[in-house]
């Protein structure tokens, strides 16, 4: 998940700082590495980059005095190999000629940097942009119009990414997609081509939205879009944006979270993508094999993802796995561990300081310590023996969504692996995604007059539904700010059934085996004048006893916790609004807690 830009203008020109601009707004996704090139009518490409922030790279490096008749600048979110000013980009190729930067993930990079050092090009790093463009060196090399070299190298390129390059000794760039988003502005007498359209709105609000399997090719008097397939011309009419540029940062959505919700079947896929082709799964899934004892540790949302790994890997692989709260970690594992266990550290942010405490203590131990981590780059992952990635992007919302569902993917990748099991199921995992959204957008809306005055809630789940339930609680009271405990179903009746009173809320996510178990809570709840709301797939069952019922998508019952999700995550946002609050920003709460 990084961020591309680039301009075509008609003369050579200073463009420094337009690109640092340009920059500056691809910079809410989050980066760690920023690179700037020009190319200029002598023939020469002017290429700055390094790691660290657009403002401090740009200074130190004088961004402010390159010119060219085009440019290009990248920010980094690294998601495999460290950031490092190798893998900043943007990247040459072998002899110089090329120069170019992309977003996403190309799953094959592995495989294809082999090929390209074994065809004798010059390989300077480990990051997958740099394998854009030598798959359009390659072709070229050969031979081809820079067209055709790019429709070759289309196909060679692997994964979810948009990629942008130019040539010297000409007065064109180009740029394609393949997944990830690419948005062409057109201005008077220049044009560009970005990731994200907040850094084409101050140049112009006339747009060309490209597609998959489209190459643009920009000159500073216009754009044209031709198909891969066969590099055919595509007509397509240009659109102007009205929307405010906070409107547009948010991709349209009155909130980030809600953006954030929106964006999961989207980062699942492309996790899923990257699972599939990652070398890192299988040593994972070996070393968490040989462990005497696993642990899963983490805090907050990733500790609920830790619950829900372990039924996974205990249903999927017959393997036992402790998820613990990192901090209680310590005390009660700290003292018993040592170099034949392992412990997945799993951190959004990899720098919460009660994982980083856990994680000093297993070290200490001799322990095998694996990372689940969102940010590369991050003390988690560099403490980590392995790690894989959440690829999820930067998550904005201090309340976490994307990054659950993805720890949630990555856990069950990893059991159906140990378990030697096939992956496919998650294959159709993005579209069920996109269909509970939809489906169940306008049945939590139903549900917020009623619930917005709640004070007090309860969620309850059971088996692969417990973890979900802990995580929809704690959604809840993150951007509610109201009393909403998560809790095991049948341990409602232990005690907390004493509170319930007539239009009490208790919300029940009902996984389909276990619909029995959770119709008799539900009595439980009813018979006392509780209000319980169902949230599961259609089932008669279900609608006889609930008072309401959010119906899920049928799917795969490992899928169903996942699915399960939205709408609490929903309806989180739906009551935090309701209540006047910011959802994005709740009062108290930091998405970084580095302190103890
Ligand atoms: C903070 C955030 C939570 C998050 C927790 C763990 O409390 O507000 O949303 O779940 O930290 O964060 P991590 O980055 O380690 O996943």
């Amino acid at each position: 998940m990084c961020g591309i830009f680039g301009i075509v203008v008609e003369q050579e020109q200073p463009l420094g700082e337009i690109l640092v601009e340009a920059g500056r707004r691809l910079s809410y996704r989050g980066y760690d590495s920023v690179g700037c090139a020009t190319l200029r009518d002598d023939g020469t490409i002017d290429l700055r980059k390094d790691v660290g922030k657009i403002d401090a790279v740009a200074e130190r490096l004088r961004f402010s005095e390159m010119v060219g008749r085009r440019g290009i600048v990248q920010l980094r979110w690294a998601t495999f190999g460290s950031p490092s000013p190798a893998n900043a980009q943007p990247h040459i190729d072998s002899d110089g000629d090329l120069v170019g930067a992309h977003n996403g993930n190309v799953v094959n990079n592995v495989e294809l940097r082999q090929q390209f050092i074994a065809e004798g090009m010059t390989v300077r790093s480990t990051n997958d942009g740099e394998s854009c463009v030598h798959a359009v060196e390659r072709y070229v090399d050969r031979g081809d119009d820079m067209i055709t070299a790019i429709r070759r190298a289309y196909n060679d390129l692997e994964g979810d990414y948009a990629f942008v390059i130019g040539r010297v000794g000409e007065d064109t760039l180009y740029a394609f997609k393949k997944g990830s988003g690419l948005v062409a502005g057109i201005a008077a007498g220049a044009t560009c081509v970005s990731s994200d359209l907040p850094s084409i709105l101050p140049l112009t609000r006339r747009i060309l939205r490209v597609r998959d399997g489209e190459i643009v090719i920009l000159r500073a008097d216009g754009v044209e879009l031709r198909r891969v397939e066969d590099g055919s011309l595509i007509e397509r009419e240009s659109e102007e944006i009205t929307e405010s540029m906070e409107m547009v940062e948010k991709g349209g959505y009155p909130h980030f979270m809600l953006k954030e919700i929106h964006e999961q079947p989207t980062v699942a896929g492309e996790l899923f993508r990257l699972l599939e082709a990652s070398p890192h799964v299988e040593q994972m899934v070996t070393r968490m094999r040989e462990a005497r004892h696993l642990y899963l540790v983490g805090c907050g949302t990733s500790y609920h993802a830790c619950v829900l790994g372990s039924v996974y890997l205990a249903r999927l692989a017959g393997r036992p796995a402790v998820p613990v709260l990192a901090p209680q970690f310590i005390p009660q594992y700290g003292p018993t561990v040592g170099p034949e266990d392992v412990g997945v550290f799993v951190s959004q942010s990899g720098e919460t300081k009660d994982v980083l405490n856990a994680l000093a203590v297993a070290r200490q131990r001799g322990m095998g310590v694996l990372g689940l981590v969102n940010v590369i780059g991050s003390t988690l992952m560099n403490e980590s023996e392995r790690y894989l990635p959440l690829a999820c992007g930067y998550e904005i919302s201090v309340p976490a969504t994307k990054t659950f569902m993805n720890q949630g993917v990555a856990f069950l990748y990893l059991a159906l692996r140990m378990g030697g099991h096939s992956t496919a199921i998650l294959a159709n995992l993005p579209d069920l995604l996109e269909e509970t959204l939809k489906r169940v957008e306008p049945q939590v809306e139903k549900l917020v007059p009623d619930l917005a005055a709640a004070d007090d809630l309860y969620c309850l789940g059971y088996g692969l539904t417990f973890p979900i339930a802990l995580e929809g609680a704690l959604k809840l009271k993150e951007v509610t700010y109201t009393h909403c405990e998560g809790m095991l179903s049948t341990e409602f009746k232990h005690g907390p059934l004493s509170a319930v009173y007539e239009g009490y809320p208790v919300i029940f996510v009902a996984g389909p085996e276990d619909v029995p178990l959770l119709v008799s809570g539900i009595n439980e709840t009813t018979c006392r004048g509780g209000r319980a709301i169902a949230v599961g797939e259609e089932d008669e069952r279900l609608r006889a006893n609930a008072n309401d019922l959010i119906v899920l998508p049928p799917s795969d019952p490992v899928l169903n916790p996942l699915l399960a999700t939205l709408p609490l995550q929903l309806l989180s946002y739906r009551l935090s609004l309701a209540r006047g609050y910011d959802p994005d920003f709740p009062r108290n709460l930091s998405k970084t807690l580095t302190v103890d």
